[in-house]
């Protein structure tokens, strides 16, 4: 039961306090981030980790001045590929077969299925597709966090246009999709830490066909 401890320990901080966390705290969010599953293992993202206080203060804007990006020790910034092009797609197959000892046409079929798959999509519907398996990583890294008990706040409240333009993200084929500010609550100051958790009831959230 202590996943389900943490996640009602954990809430989106409003208010940081500050302090910074400590490197093997941010590593550990970071490798459960990497371990995600995701569509076809493809991992179509990158997490940019920003600690630059003159880049966080210049990020601060973009995110509606949302103070957790400046009290906040560390930015993890969930940028997804902006395309599924064949040497992305060709490159993930490459890795997987050497780590795995297998002919470089290991899973030639699977991939040229998969190339098509993407052929057929519009590049605005590879963005979304690539944005959704992110989400999967950013989920895993929110529970990896509560874990850890270090306070995290989920943030889509950002003009990613803006976001994209300030750290060049186009040139590398990116576009950011989520943010996670890593720090500690501010006990004190923050109004929703005594809140209760408040979810939808099981019966509207979950149904059962036997
Ligand atoms: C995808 C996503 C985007 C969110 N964007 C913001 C945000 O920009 N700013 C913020 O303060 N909270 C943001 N939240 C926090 C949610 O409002 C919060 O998770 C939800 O109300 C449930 O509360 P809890 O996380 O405290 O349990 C976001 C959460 C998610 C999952």
């Amino acid at each position: 039961m202590s996943l389900l401890n943490d996640l009602q320990w954990r809430y989106a901080t409003k208010k940081m306090n500050g302090q910074a966390v400590p490197q093997d705290k941010v590593d550990y969010i970071l490798e459960a981030a990497r371990l995600a599953p995701t569509s076809s293992g493809l991992q179509p993202f990158e997490i940019i980790v920003v600690t630059n206080k003159e880049l966080l203060q210049q990020i601060h804007p973009v995110a509606f001045s949302q103070t957790q990006i400046t009290d906040a020790s560390h930015l993890l910034i969930f940028a997804a590929w902006d395309k599924y092009t064949e040497e992305r797609v060709n490159g993930v197959f490459k890795h997987l077969n050497a780590e795995r000892g297998l002919p470089e046409n290991a899973g030639d079929d699977y991939r040229n299925r998969l190339l098509g798959m993407f052929g057929g999509m519009t590049q605005e519907q590879q963005a979304a597709h690539a944005a959704r398996q992110a989400y999967i990583a950013f989920g895993i890294a929110i529970a990896a966090a509560a874990e850890q008990k270090i306070d995290a706040t989920p943030m889509e409240g950002f003009n990613n246009a803006e976001l994209d333009k300030l750290l060049n993200l186009e040139a590398k084929g990116l576009k950011s999709v989520t943010l996670l500010p890593l720090g500690y609550r501010d006990e004190a100051g923050d109004w929703l830490v005594n809140m209760k958790k408040v979810r939808r009831p099981k019966e509207l959230l979950i149904s059962e066909i036997k």
